[in-house]
């Protein structure tokens, strides 16, 4: 009778090998992969089991991955959140102590571009200058960037790339209307953002 119900408990015990990484590799290794914006790596067993708790927290308030989006407006197809199940696999891996499982059942990784990740864009603006940070508290820089655009344009996406994702932490782009501005390529203070929306900052993102 004894070994039938180990049998049992062990085929149905959550692994990460076969059911918790087909859910980072879909929802976490865009940002928690070597070189990435995010603190550590969720590729490998090694990398995630020191943080399984800290991810179970994160997922069940679902603070990861980080989706602004108001879930009750509008549907998106780049919608990372997870799904009720993929939560509760990774609950149930947590509760059984983040055990690995057999290796040879962990799926291929997916491929990244190593280059722009959304394909080659048809228009690159650079900031015009290298920034050296200061060491100290946070820092926000404004640069101005001249677009050349000689009409109005549709943007299908953009993409952002800093020099050193390790002290990059977010990026506002907005469009600068104004005429005064428009020679301008940098310009530094504090006040800065206050006078941009005081003459007409059109959009804003992350
Ligand atoms: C869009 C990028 C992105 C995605 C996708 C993402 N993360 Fe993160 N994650 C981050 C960043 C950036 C941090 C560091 C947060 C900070 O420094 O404030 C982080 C931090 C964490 C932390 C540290 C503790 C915490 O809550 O801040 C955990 C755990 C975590 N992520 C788990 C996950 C899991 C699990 C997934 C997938 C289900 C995921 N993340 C998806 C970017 C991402």
């Amino acid at each position: 009778m004894i070994l039938p119900a180990l049998f049992f408990l062990a085929a149905n015990t959550v692994t990460f090998s076969r059911d918790v990484a087909p859910i980072f590799f879909e929802h976490c290794v865009r940002c928690h992969r070597p070189g990435e914006v995010a603190p550590m790596s969720l590729l490998d067993y090694k990398s995630a089991r020191p943080w399984a708790r800290s991810i179970g927290e994160a997922v069940a308030v679902r603070r990861m991955p980080p989706w602004m989006a108001d879930p009750h407006f509008g549907t998106f197809s780049n919608d990372p959140r997870l799904r009720d199940s993929e939560m509760a696999t990774i609950r149930a891996w947590v509760a059984g102590g983040a055990p690995e499982g057999d290796p040879r059942e962990l799926p291929q990784p997916p491929a990244f571009a190593s280059g722009w990740e959304l394909g080659t864009p048809d228009v690159t603006i650079d900031i015009g200058q290298t920034y050296r940070l200061k060491p100290g508290r946070d820092s926000y820089e404004h640069f101005i960037v001249q677009t050349n655009f000689k009409e109005g344009m549709w943007l299908r996406a953009a993409d952002l790339h800093p020099g050193n994702r390790k002290i990059v932490h977010h990026a506002h782009v907005n469009i600068v209307q104004s005429e005064a501005q428009a020679g301008a390529t940098t310009i530094q203070g504090d006040d800065f953002a206050e006078r941009l929306s005081a003459e007409g900052r059109e959009s804003d993102a992350h």
